[in-house]
């Protein structure tokens, strides 16, 4: 595996590679767990070429969010994403990415507002933006987003389409933990009593999903369950159809932490 810091050296590296060859990209933040894994695993299995990228993009953090505490750890990356079939590993700097004068963004309309971005307002420009740049500079076949984030991916996909970017947007499921627990770099801040307490996140989603079946309200059902857990203070508890499914979403703040989760509730995804 071959780590490049700028988008030349990444372009030079892949160039000769591209004849024929169907390129495979994974963009992260880093601090990678198996939920990046599954998506690298993926990759290596359907492409002849796998880039992976690690990016804390700020243009996603709001001013009070986590930008300055969000985990990194490169080495330890590096070694996970050779370990997992990584041929390029792009770990480019906030200058290289946001050179100064930076002025051109994207925004997704509509996907945007709801969910995550009623919270974090600005949040879904800087995802965007920030992948659409490295579309443009990996030009992959493949792009690989986890379900975990069902809301950026649909948004994704939407970019994709409406700006005829020629590539597939592929979208992995949701890894968890034994107890449950979607993988997350953010899982890192919990303390135990905390991590404990998460738990309630997946059970009050698969008893949601489970309310809907019964053709009862999932949202409620989920509600009352997160109710029961004095630690967690949900921020939005949401049905919601996401490129063509139906999910059953929710966000939960854990002490400083905010813990995001969904499942499926009607759609190829179930
Ligand atoms: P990050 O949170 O590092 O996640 C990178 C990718 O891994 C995303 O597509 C995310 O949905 C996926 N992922 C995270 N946890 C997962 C889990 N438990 N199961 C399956 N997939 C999981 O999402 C981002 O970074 C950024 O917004 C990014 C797309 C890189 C743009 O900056």
């Amino acid at each position: 595996m071959t780590v490049h810091r700028t988008t030349l050296e990444l372009r030079k590296a892949l160039e000769p590679l591209r004849a024929g060859a169907r390129t495979g990209l994974v963009p992260t933040m880093g601090a990678l767990h198996a939920g990046h894994e599954a998506l690298i695993r993926r990759a290596r299995a359907e492409c002849d070429v796998v880039v992976a990228s690690i990016f804390v993009n700020p243009a996603q953090f709001g001013a009070l969010e986590d930008l300055d505490r969000y985990p990194r750890d490169e080495e330890g990356d590096a070694d996970l994403a050779a370990a997992w079939g990584v041929d390029h590993l792009f770990v480019p700097s906030v200058a290289e990415m946001y050179p100064p004068g930076f002025q051109t963004w994207v925004d997704v309309e509509a996907i945007a507002e709801d969910l995550e971005g009623a919270g974090r307002p600005g949040h879904f420009r800087g995802v965007a933006t920030v992948c659409l740049k490295l579309f443009t500079i990996v030009a992959p076949d493949v792009a690989y987003f986890g379900r975990k984030d069902a809301q950026q991916a649909a948004l994704v996909a939407r970019m994709v389409h409406d700006l005829d970017l020629p590539l597939e947007i592929r979208v992995v499921p949701t890894v968890r933990d034994e107890d449950g627990v979607a993988t997350s770099s953010r899982n890192a801040y919990l303390s135990p009593e905390e991590r404990a307490a998460a738990r309630a996140l997946p059970r009050a989603l698969e008893a949601g999903a489970a309310a809907h079946g019964r053709g009862e309200d999932g949202a409620a059902a989920a509600r009352g369950l997160l109710a029961g857990e004095p630690l967690l203070d949900p921020e939005y508890v949401q049905v919601a159809r996401l490129d063509g499914e139906l999910y059953l979403l929710a966000a939960v703040r854990v002490g400083r932490t905010r813990l995001i989760d969904n499942v499926v509730l009607e759609g190829e995804g179930l």
